[in-house]
């Protein structure tokens, strides 16, 4: 017995229990033996939408929610903006430790080196109307390359789970600009491996033809940085749900469609769409305190603003804010953020918000930059899926790797009828 514990003593027969308390928890498990009768099936804790439960062991992200700290594997991730690539952070999110020269080499190739995307997925994304939502079309790619690469299966492979791992690094980008291109009208662009992860991505995004491209580099910049941002947020709706998915023993295409659906909702990724919608429906700066009387009167909330876990400024809207200004210096300024802004500041000053503690989180300013690059709003939550695949995989690895991890299967209280017959249709 660990010499942490917890007495419990069940005032139903007066026993007492002693549970160990590990990492500041207790087994959920633990519980079970508390029971009056051996014929009970013994105490659950009842936690609906997991407000505190702890679901694994990772050793990927930290989050201080009232600090507003968030590092990957230790490292600040103001520090990782400012000075490392996206692929150099996929690496060190992957293995645990940044690379050196060599080794990030190596990874960029065998990320690059992946296969084109599937003629039959292209064919698939042509399918689609050109007005079809971009985050639906990115969920049903997903599901199009778990049927293109059946070998992913073999999920007790490690090189195998790293091959695909990498493919699918490869492959995001590459179906999403293919989305983005189709609903525009315009033939699709090969992936050019010698471009940066962010430059390549660009390219297939608003490259002119299959000729040589150049990005603009500011725009590459700023698209690696948000990438990084977005790269992991430990067990969010949509990398539990990958974690959930993946521990039936699903292929990581397929877990990560289901990723994909969780992160399409507007209470999750889908709230940087949101959030432009918003500031359009305001339409103008004197507009903004009527609205915010709204959400203060329960008519609707204030996307971007709010987070199950900070309760303090998301350290990834500063770093946002920042690489706003950096991008309207090339794309000219997108008058949304005087409005954003504006509506940041009256939200701050107020008492709903600070008594509830609701600050911007990393989706409120992140569409103003997609806008301003070229985006339509449909496609921002396709962009944060982008950053995120590489956290997703990484969790999908973790519980993969877990010796505690089986397949996830909540329990129920369950407040239905009890059991009685049947009664024909005749006589209902
Ligand atoms: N606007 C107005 N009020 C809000 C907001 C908001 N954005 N967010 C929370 N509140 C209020 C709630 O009405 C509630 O008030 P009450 O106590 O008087 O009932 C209180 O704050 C607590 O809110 P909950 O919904 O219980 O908080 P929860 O942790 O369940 O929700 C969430 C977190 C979903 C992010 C919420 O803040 C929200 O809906 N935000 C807007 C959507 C958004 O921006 N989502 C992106 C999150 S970041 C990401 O997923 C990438």
């Amino acid at each position: 017995m660990p010499s942490e514990t917890l007495t419990i003593t069940d005032n139903r027969n007066g026993k007492t229990y002693e549970l160990p308390i590990i990492h500041e928890t207790i087994k959920a498990t633990d519980l079970r033996q508390i029971k009056t009768d051996p014929a009970e099936f013994g105490l659950m804790p009842y936690d609906p939408s997991y407000m505190n439960t702890a679901s694994c062991k990772s050793r990927i992200t930290f989050i201080d929610g009232d600090k507003g700290i968030l590092e990957y594997r230790g490292y600040p991730i103001d520090q990782l903006a400012e000075k490392a690539s996206f692929l150099e952070t996929a690496y060190m999110i992957w293995y645990g430790e940044l690379p050196n020269a060599a080794e990030l080499a190596d990874w960029t190739a065998q990320v690059n080196g992946q296969p084109l995307c599937p003629e039959g997925v292209k064919r698939v994304i042509s399918a689609f109307d050109r007005d079809a939502h971009p985050m639906g079309m990115l969920v049903s790619m997903l599901g199009a390359l778990s049927a293109a690469y059946p070998d992913a299966k073999n999920i007790g492979d490690a090189k195998n789970r790293l091959r695909h791992a990498q493919r699918l690094l490869w492959q995001v980008p590459a179906v999403s600009a293919y989305i983005h291109r189709h609903r525009q009208g315009l033939p699709f662009i090969d992936p050019d491996p010698k471009l940066s992860y962010a430059g390549n991505f660009l390219r297939m995004l608003f490259g002119k033809d299959n000729g040589p491209y150049t990005p603009d580099p500011v725009l590459e910049e700023a698209l690696d940085i948000l990438f990084i941002l977005h790269a992991d947020h430990e067990q969010n709706c949509s990398t539990s749900t990958m974690r959930l998915v993946g521990s039936s023993q699903a292929d990581p295409y397929a877990s990560m469609a289901a990723a994909a659906a969780a992160l399409y909702g507007p209470l999750h990724g889908g709230a940087n769409e949101a959030v432009l919608k918003m500031l359009d429906e305001i339409g103008s700066t004197e507009n903004i305190p009527g609205f915010i009387a709204k959400v203060k009167a329960g008519e609707g909330r204030l996307m971007g603003f709010g987070h199950r876990v900070y309760k303090n400024y998301d350290p990834r809207a500063k770093i946002i804010k920042k690489a706003a200004d950096q991008v309207f210096e090339v794309t000219g300024k997108n008058p949304k953020i005087d409005m954003a802004v504006m509506l940041e500041k009256i939200a701050l000053e107020d008492a709903y918000f600070i008594k509830r503690k609701l600050y911007p989180n990393v989706d409120f300013y992140s569409g103003i930059i997609y806008q301003a690059m070229g985006f339509p709003p449909e496609m921002f939550t396709v962009l944060f899926a982008v950053g995120r695949a590489i956290g997703w995989l990484a969790q999908w690895e973790e519980m993969l790797c877990d010796s505690d991890q089986k397949i996830g299967r909540p329990r129920q209280i369950f407040l239905g009828p009890e059991r009685r017959d049947y009664v024909p249709l005749e006589k209902r």
